[in-house]
């Protein structure tokens, strides 16, 4: 996600800049900016790519004691010089970083177009230096409060006026900031680890809040305007720590971000009550006769997962097939078949190639993809952005999530289009939607139990994930998620095709997940439970918020909050995150970069 640092204070605000920057590289980016103020003038550079070539950009010297900086990760608009931060407003009288998403970026643009604004990027950031300046009116705390107050979605904003020298304002909503306090100089950035070696004394702002930076103080404000007292606290951490949020490790700090990402990938794509997708305008669905999703690893099982939801709410057939089999299948794909590529990178091999397979044959191809500009998002003819943020661990979680969540979105928008389900119940299911990040959070909460049962569990040699649908579907990325990180062997098997063999390997001790969550077929899981149990098995249930019965059958519950049973697929993923991560924990293992894999595997 992309980073921000302020400075203000006695020192070269360049040099502090540039070293903030360099502690948030770990977040990701693809291009990076500084503003300094000095003399009434702001000096802003920016340059794609690293932090060592904004540097350079620079060159000699850049007087000034305040700036801000900003590393860049692209979410609208491709990495480039021009898209990325700071924002300066045309007059030269205000510059802007930003964090997050502004979703009414459009409408906004297009007011001040018309007002006779302009703009010199893609981004939705633009418009907020644009509304500073064309609210300005020599009041900068006034011109702040009218500038944000216009806006929708999350931010955090880091913001300098020409005519205030020394004098930042910081805003927060939604994403996160955080106040450093010196002596005599004052920071703020996105995370602690950006300014960690100058002070570890800090004001965490809540959201709405905004603050006045001087070097001699700060002045905290509501969101509307009221001064609120700042509460001061000491960060114990060192930057290692710092980076991870004071988790232990990224895949836990990923994990536990989810419903912030779910919120970015979902909101700006809801209004009123409906789903949006941009960029979907010319795909007519009513000429697709099939659709076809390929993808590999997690990404694969979250395309198993929008199998099932495409089908049940679109009714057009649908499969989920692995790129690295697609490509060499000789596939059976034409102009009526969609075929739905999904990667977290954006860069693997296999999917690329499955692509180009079905471009070559005439296929229209939509990507679902993470980052912005990759080779998949510019090979399809459509894309989906998740817009999870840079994710670091390996073992991908909240670019997993995402995904699912994508194409739960892409489903309810088909079958609106095709009239597959009533005005009604899309509105039903689009609230379903929008309350995924609250689900996400209650399942995160739910899952107090989970480090229990992995330190109970973490010795197993092999064990046996089973559920039905979509239940199944989650399976298979438990399984992949546990053998990825702690590199204990799993299975995952749909619980009812268990008696046609595999049911043999159940013995007493044999570890058993089985998740019953998806309403209809939960009393069918049931019965394998049953039947696992009988044999001795020891079993662990996923089960439904409530569902209290499942005491009777299984060793341990962990129970998931209800959603839309179809929707099921994304909180119920989040205590088997949990669990690989523990049990991973428990055994030693090097999570976030666990052995023989690689983050993106851009080879075949
Ligand atoms: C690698 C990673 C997996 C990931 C898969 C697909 O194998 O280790 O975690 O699911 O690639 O990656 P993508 O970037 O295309 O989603």
């Amino acid at each position: 996600m992309c980073g921000i640092i302020g400075y203000t204070g006695k020192n070269n605000a360049r040099e502090i800049l540039i070293e903030g920057l360099h502690r948030l590289e770990y977040r990701g980016y693809d291009s990076a900016g500084v503003s300094v103020l000095d003399g009434g003038v702001i000096t802003t550079v920016k340059s794609q790519g690293r932090i060592d070539a904004l540097d350079e950009k620079i060159g000699g010297t850049l007087p000034g004691t305040s700036g801000i900086g900003h590393t860049r990760w692209a979410t609208h608009g491709a990495p480039t010089d021009k898209n990325a931060h700071p924002h300066a407003s045309a007059d030269g009288k205000f510059a802007i970083v930003h964090n997050g998403i502004i979703e009414n970026y459009e409408s906004l643009r297009a007011e001040l177009t018309r007002h006779g604004m302009e703009f010199r990027s893609e981004t939705d950031s633009e418009v907020v230096v644009n509304l500073l300046a064309y609210y300005y009116d020599g009041d900068l705390k006034n011109t702040v409060m009218k500038a944000t107050s216009r806006l929708e979605g999350s931010y955090a904003l880091g913001i300098v006026c020409a005519d205030f020298p020394g004098r930042l304002f910081a805003v927060r909503s939604m994403s996160p900031l955080i106040i450093g306090v010196g002596a005599g100089e004052n920071y703020f950035a996105s995370d602690v680890t950006a300014f960690i070696s100058h002070t570890k004394n800090i004001i965490h702002m809540e959201d709405g809040q905004f603050a006045e930076v001087t070097p001699g103080g700060i002045t905290l404000y509501d969101a509307i305007g009221r001064q609120v007292e700042p509460v001061y606290e000491k960060v114990t951490w060192d930057a290692e720590a710092a980076e991870k949020g004071g988790y232990e490790h990224f895949m836990l700090k990923e994990i536990m971000e989810q419903p912030r990402a779910l919120e970015a990938t979902i909101n700006p794509r809801i209004h009123g009550g409906k789903i949006t997708p941009e960029g979907l305008e010319a795909l007519d669905m009513e000429n697709i006769d099939r659709i076809v999703i390929t993808a590999c690893g997690s990404a694969y099982h979250a395309g198993v997962v929008g199998k099932y939801v495409i089908e049940e709410l679109c009714r057009i057939p649908t499969t989920a097939e692995l790129a690295s089999e697609l490509r060499y299948s000789s596939p059976i794909l034409n102009e009526r078949t969609l075929v739905i590529a999904i990667s977290q990178s954006g860069e693997t091999a296999d999917t690329l190639a499955a692509m180009r397979e079905a471009k070559k044959l005439g296929a229209p191809v939509l990507a679902i993809v993470n980052v912005v500009g990759s080779s998949v998002a510019v090979l399809a003819d459509y894309v989906l952005y998740t817009w999870a943020g840079p994710e670091i661990a390996v073992a991908t979680t909240k670019g997993y999530t995402t995904q699912v969540a994508m194409l739960d979105m892409f489903a309810v928008w088909a079958a609106g289009k095709l009239g597959t389900v009533t005005p009604e119940r899309e509105a039903e299911l689009t609230a379903a939607i929008a309350s995924l990040p609250a689900s996400v959070q209650r399942a995160i909460y739910l899952s107090s139990n989970v480090e229990e049962i992995a330190e109970r569990n973490y010795r197993h040699a092999s064990l046996f994930f089973i559920g039905r649908n979509i239940d199944y579907a989650s399976c298979l990325e438990a399984s992949l998620k546990l053998k990825e990180v702690s590199y204990i062997h799993s299975e995952a098997y749909a619980a009812g095709e268990l008696k046609h063999g595999t049911i043999a390997l159940i013995s007493p001790e044999q570890l058993v997940i089985a998740v019953a969550c998806y309403g209809a077929l939960r009393d069918k899981t049931m019965s394998n439970i049953q039947q696992v149990k009988a044999r001795g098995a020891n079993v662990i249930a996923v089960a439904r918020e409530g569902d209290r019965t499942m005491f009777a059958e299984a060793d341990d519950v962990i129970f998931v909050p209800g959603t839309e049973p179809i929707f099921m697929a994304v909180p119920q993923i989040i205590p088997m995150q949990l669990l690989a991560y523990y049990v991973a924990r428990e055994n030693g293992c090097d999570i976030d970069k666990p052995k023989n894999l690689a983050k993106s595997v851009t080879v075949e």
